[in-house]
């Protein structure tokens, strides 16, 4: 296999091919997610609840996710892997000014990251054209921004009604400042088969958005069942009916792939 980069990503997404996408947070279950076939691991913030056991990502500090991301990098290097893997800039490392971006995503980027990914939009826009101008690939997050939780008042639907016209604002203007990737997360299923025609330069990554999107992700524990909390609806667990993590893996690129996995309406809005 040919080691994942943007222009292979924008190839497979020019041939309709779906991406695939899990979180990892250390170097035997990327390299298996890696060894499974999935293009980009992300070291999501997502640790704080799976690893650390905080009860959000607002806690995750950068020195953490430098930790994390050196150890994704280590595990995919062993095995000669392909993935391309993305860090999640934590919650106030990229909030106070282009600069103190800039620093944060230097930290992801020197620690093996080939992306960054940022939540928002509106004011992230001019951070994502500082970054992407100098040499950093940036993939946005709009919709369910779990770092804003406390405003957004819990993890619910969002870009539902009147809010899908700042949505979709949002999502252009990242696109026209370089962002080559964009989750959205938790947005009604129509509302990201249009962002997903709308971006042709932005890959859409859904997470409980429907299967209209250029791609999926999926939180490793989740689809492995393995996580103590009541799943999110978009969520399927993978592990039913398959005997190791790897073929789990497996079954979710296949899903993902075959347009099989998410189901509308089962795991969508
Ligand atoms: O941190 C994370 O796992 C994420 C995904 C849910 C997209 O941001
Ligand atoms: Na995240």
């Amino acid at each position: 296999r040919k080691p994942i980069s943007l222009p292979r990503l924008n190839e497979l997404r020019e041939r309709g091919e779906k991406i695939t996408m899990l979180t990892a947070y250390d170097a035997t279950f990327a390299a298996v997610a890696d060894a499974a076939g999935v293009e980009c691991i992300l070291v999501g913030d997502s640790l704080g609840m799976v690893c650390q056991g905080l009860p959000s990502t607002v806690g995750v500090s950068l020195e953490t996710m430098r930790y994390h991301t050196e150890s994704v990098v280590r595990g995919v290097q062993r095995v000669q892997g392909t993935a391309w893997i993305i860090g999640d800039l934590p919650f106030g490392t990229y909030h106070e000014s282009r600069e103190q971006a800039l620093r944060s995503a230097t930290v992801l980027m020197q620690a093996g990251a080939h992306m960054v990914k940022l939540e928002g939009g509106g004011w992230t826009t001019e951070t994502v054209r500082f970054l992407v101008e100098r040499g950093i690939p940036v993939c946005a997050h709009l919709g369910l921004t779990p770092q804003t939780v406390h405003a957004l008042g819990g993890y619910r639907v969002q870009g539902r009604g009147d809010s899908a016209a700042k949505l979709r604002q949002d999502a252009l203007a990242l696109q026209d400042a370089g962002a080559a990737m964009l989750v959205l997360e938790m947005v009604p299923a129509a509302l990201s088969a249009e962002l997903t025609e709308a971006l042709p330069r932005c890959h859409t990554i859904g997470i409980g958005a429907g299967k209209g999107t250029a791609g999926q992700v999926l939180v490793m524990h989740d689809m492995l069942g393995i996580n103590l909390g009541k799943n999110p609806k978009f969520v399927r667990n993978f592990m039913t009916g398959q005997s190791s993590v790897l073929d789990a893996m497996g079954a979710y690129v296949l899903a993902v792939k075959d347009g099989s996995f998410p189901d509308n309406a089962l795991h969508a809005w």
